[in-house]
């Protein structure tokens, strides 16, 4: 129980109403990560604001109303000025180290979080941003969330992992609320995006060995008897993961060439051209299609109602299997708990991930019973997929989500988002297209977004690409509220003559 009381304190602390001054506190220790232990023991700098204002706007000129009061300032401020520039000093110790350290896969912005709460990070130097990445579309509930963090530290205090080898209760809720909640019988779970994805592949893999089987060739099929179907159709734009066998369904080109031969047999064809889907499909060895219902990473793409029908009824046609790629679109962030839901096309298998823990490693694919009736003890496995904490984490974001209201409100920030963005920047003239589905949108640019990006980082706004690179992304937490919305399309604005 003292788990529970200490994270309802917690909870009191980080709660959205609690004023950023509330959350300094310079001297409580920083949970330092073991790897850092060589650094100088740090303390938390003090929340500063995001400094828009000091790019953009006028200083404020405010001036303390007595002679004691402006004593007590200016102790305050060189007191939070030597905390912050301590905290500039060991980010750029980290950042160094980060680069000496690590392999070079990723090109990391310049900035070392310490903390969050709700839709804001702060920065070791108590500097605060306004997260409109959430991670890559993960934190869902935004930081430190309080139900949350009560159902991790409870769970972590009774249980944390014990494999697959034997049972535990959140694994079973949480697949009972997935099937129930959806098209699915079935789930089988993961730690990640690309293993849901590589799970699903194997599913349909032997799908396909059984269709064979057990059926024989189909109509205009032209396979063989025993000759399973293996191959696979993507699409332009996708992205599907980076291990070899997510990442050959994956279309950009300079992700896949180095590391092939990736798994052989994956037709890429054009987003929504459900002709060439069609020309693909009925070659006759298609064990299952791909397809986000929105892309994310491609650039934030919706699928029209009509390509995900068609692929659907060209999928029953061939015995295909229909697979949509939930990872980032999936669990409330277009406003329905699936993206599919607004099409009225349900899929034999769906992959999530990204969301569903609020920020902790998880995947999962949700498949149809007849599916899921091709695998065997042994088909396939994962030592910390399900455990109990992680599964923890996922009910309480889950019942969130599903609390009554919540994905309307998704819905309705959505729209409120992308219409402020199309009355502010609509005029200008780097911006081509407002677009997404949803807290999920994508400002296309004729130019690289990145400057844009950095400026924004420097404003105290996280916003990232997609796309090609002339997609501003935004996919905030979904707890983001109207507020924090109108202020990051302000920073937004302002800081668009980057780009000129
Ligand atoms: C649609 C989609 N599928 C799969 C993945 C891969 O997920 P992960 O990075 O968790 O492996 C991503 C990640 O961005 C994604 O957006």
């Amino acid at each position: 129980m003292a788990v529970v009381s200490r994270a309802s304190s917690v909870g009191s602390l980080a709660g959205f109403g609690a004023g950023a001054a509330d959350l300094a506190a310079p001297s409580a220790p920083f949970p330092l990560h073991s790897g850092l232990r060589q650094l100088p023991l740090l303390s938390v700098a003090p929340v500063r604001r995001p400094q828009v204002p000091r790019l953009l706007c006028p200083q404020s000129s405010a001036a303390p109303v007595s002679d004691t009061l402006a004593a007590e300032a200016a102790h305050e401020l060189a007191r939070d000025e030597a905390q912050s520039a301590s905290g500039s000093r060991q980010a750029e110790e980290v950042i160094a180290k980060e680069k000496a350290l690590f392999v070079g896969t990723y090109a990391r912005a310049p900035v070392v979080f310490a903390r969050g709460y709700g839709s804001t990070l702060v920065d070791l130097a108590g500097r605060e941003y306004l997260d409109m990445a959430a991670g890559i579309a993960v934190n869902a509930l935004g930081h430190s969330d309080p139900a949350w963090l009560a159902a991790v530290t409870t769970q972590a205090g009774l249980l944390t992992h014990v494999s697959n080898l034997y049972h535990s209760v959140p694994q079973v809720q949480l697949a009972e609320t997935l099937v129930r909640h959806s098209f699915a019988d079935r789930v089988f779970l993961a730690n990640s995006g690309t293993e849901a994805n590589e799970a699903a592949i194997k599913f349909a893999r032997k799908y396909a060995r059984g269709v064979a089987k057990e059926e024989g060739p189909k109509r205009w099929l032209r396979l063989t008897e025993l000759e399973p179907a293996t191959h696979f159709v993507s699409f332009s734009n996708s992205f599907h993961g980076r291990t070899m066998g997510a990442l050959a369904l994956t279309s950009k080109k300079h992700y896949r060439t180095p590391f092939e031969p990736v798994m052989p047999g994956v037709d890429f064809v054009k987003y929504g051209d459900l002709a060439a889907a069609g020309a693909a499909i009925r070659k006759g060895h298609t064990a299952a299609v791909f397809v986000e219902p929105v892309q994310g990473e491609g650039g934030v793409n919706t699928a029209t109602a009509e390509f995900l029908r068609g692929l659907r009824k060209l999928c029953d046609d061939a015995n295909a299997l229909l697979v949509f790629d939930e990872i980032q679109c999936g669990l409330g962030r277009t406003g329905r708990l699936f993206a599919h839901e607004a099409y009225g096309v349900e899929p034999d298998m769906m992959t999530l991930a990204k969301p569903l823990a609020g920020g902790l490693p998880i995947g999962a694919v949700l498949l149809k019973q007849k599916v899921a009736d091709a695998m065997k003890p042994g088909d396939h496995g994962s030592t910390f997929a399900g455990g109990p904490l992680v599964c923890a984490a996922a009910l309480a974001v889950l019942e969130r989500i599903l609390e009554p209201g919540f994905l309307q409100n998704v819905a309705a920030k959505g729209e409120r988002l992308r219409a402020a963005l199309r009355s502010r920047l609509g005029d200008n003239p780097h911006v081509k297209e407002v677009r997404g589905a949803g807290l999920l949108v994508g400002v296309q640019l004729d130019v690289a977004a990145g400057p844009l990006v950095s400026a924004c980082l420097d404003a105290g706004l996280l916003v990232i690409t997609a796309g090609a690179g002339d997609v501003v992304r935004l996919a905030p937490p979904l707890v983001i509220t109207n507020e924090e919305l109108d202020r990051a399309v302000d920073i937004l604005v302002k800081c668009f003559p980057v780009l000129d």
